[in-house]
C-alpha cells in the first residue's frame, strides 16, 4: 500500500521537497494515521544498540527477568509475560518490559534491568533521540494541517514518554492467538522500531494489512489524542501484532503522552463552523481512567468521547 512506503524525512531540509513530504504525511494521517519514516535523524548505531540491550535482556533466565516484574495493571512498569493459547480473551503471546522515561521524575529505576550493564544508558540515549524525533514529527504534522509548527507540541503540554520492549516468541499454533490484540494507542503519537514482520493495521472490509519491516525505518502511528485534537481529520487506527511459529519477533515502542492534567480538545481551526466539534474536551487523566475501566481490545475507546452530534456521520 502506497502510504506504507517509507517517507524520506531528509526532504524537510530542502524547501523544494518539504511540501511534498508534508503532503505524503497528510495523506497517510488522513487515511489511517500509519506511516514509516527513513532518514529520520536517529543514528542507526543507536537503534542497533537498543535492539541489542533488548535482546540481551529477554535472553536472561525467567528468574532473572522476574526480578523486575511489574503489577499486571495498565500503566504499570516493569517486566511481564502473558501467553494465551486456550479460549481465554483477550489473546496475548508476548513478554514485555515497560518503563516510564519522561518526565525524569517518573523514572522508577528499580524496574530498569541492570543486565545488560549498558541497558540504562542506552535507553536514556535512545528515548532522548526519540523525543526529539516525535517533536519534529509533531511540527510537520501541525504544518500539514495548516497550524503553526508548535501547535501540537503546545496542545499536549509537558511531554510524558514511556517505552515498551515487546518480545513475541515463536508460537506452536500462531493461528490460535495474537501477540497483541487489536487496539488503537491511547497516547498522542507512537514511534515503533520492529525486528521482523508481524504488525498489522486495520484495512477495509475487516481485513488486516501488514506493516512491512523496513531496516532502519520507524513506524509512526497517530494515537487517540491526535485524533481528538484534529477533530477526527487525522486517524488513530486499530492495529495488532500477530505471531509466527518459527522465530522470535521483537519491537521497541516509544509512546508520547500528554501530561495527565492536560486539557485535550479539538483545535478550533479544525472545527467546521456548521458541523461543530466531533469530540468533547477532556483531561488526559480521564482518558486513562476510562482505559483502565475497560478490557483491552474491543470497541475503540475514543468513541466514548465523541459528541452525540446529528451532523457528524
Ligand atoms: C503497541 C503495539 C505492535 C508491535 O505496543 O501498542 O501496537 O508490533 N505494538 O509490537
Ligand atoms: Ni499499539
Amino acid at each position: 500500500m502506497a502510504t506504507l512506503n517509507p517517507i524520506d524525512l531528509s526532504g524537510l531540509n530542502d524547501e523544494r521537497l518539504a511540501s511534498s513530504v508534508r503532503a505524503q504525511i497528510a495523506e497517510a494521517c488522513e487515511k489511517n494515521g500509519f506511516f514509516q519514516v527513513i532518514n529520520h535523524g536517529v543514528p542507526v548505531e543507536l537503534m542497533d544498540r537498543l535492539k541489542q540491550v533488548g535482546r540481551k535482556f529477554f535472553d536472561l533466565t525467567k528468574d532473572e527477568k522476574l526480578a523486575y516484574a511489574g503489577k499486571p495493571v495498565i500503566g504499570s512498569e516493569g517486566y511481564g509475560s502473558r501467553m494465551v493459547l486456550d479460549d481465554t480473551e483477550p489473546k496475548f503471546w508476548r513478554e514485555f518490559v515497560e518503563l516510564h522515561t519522561l518526565p525524569v521524575s517518573e523514572r522508577h529505576y528499580n524496574y530498569w534491568p541492570q543486565q545488560p550493564a549498558e541497558f540504562r544508558e542506552t535507553v536514556e540515549k535512545y528515548t532522548a533521540a526519540l523525543l526529539d524525533l516525535a517533536q519534529r514529527l509533531l511540527a510537520v504534522i501541525s504544518e500539514s494541517l495548516g497550524l503553526k509548527p508548535s501547535y501540537l507540541k503546545e496542545a499536549l503540554g509537558e511531554p510524558h514518554q514511556n517505552i515498551v520492549f515487546q518480545c513475541y516468541p515463536p508460537c506452536p499454533e500462531p493461528g490460535k492467538t495474537l501477540g497483541l490484540p487489536a487496539h488503537s494507542d491511547v497516547v498522542a503519537i507512537t514511534i515503533l522500531m520492529q525486528e521482523g514482520d508481524g504488525l498489522e493495521v486495520a484495512a477495509e472490509n475487516d481485513t488486516w494489512e501488514l506493516v512491512p519491516n523496513h531496516p532502519n525505518a520507524f513506524v509512526v502511528n497517530l494515537a487517540d489524542q491526535i485524533e481528538i485534537i484534529t477533530n477526527g481529520r487525522y486517524k488513530s487506527a486499530n492495529h495488532r501484532a500477530i505471531v509466527n511459529s518459527d522465530r522470535t519477533r521483537r519491537s521497541y515502542v516509544t509512546f508520547y503522552h500528554p501530561a495527565k492534567d492536560q486539557k485535550i480538545f479539538p483545535a478550533p481551526e479544525l472545527v467546521d463552523e456548521k458541523v461543530g466539534p466531533v469530540y468533547r474536551e477532556l483531561f488526559y487523566i480521564e482518558y486513562l481512567q476510562a482505559l483502565a475501566a475497560e478490557r483491552f481490545g474491543g470497541k475503540r475507546l475514543v468513541q466514548s468521547f465523541a459528541i452525540d452530534n446529528p451532523l457528524v456521520s
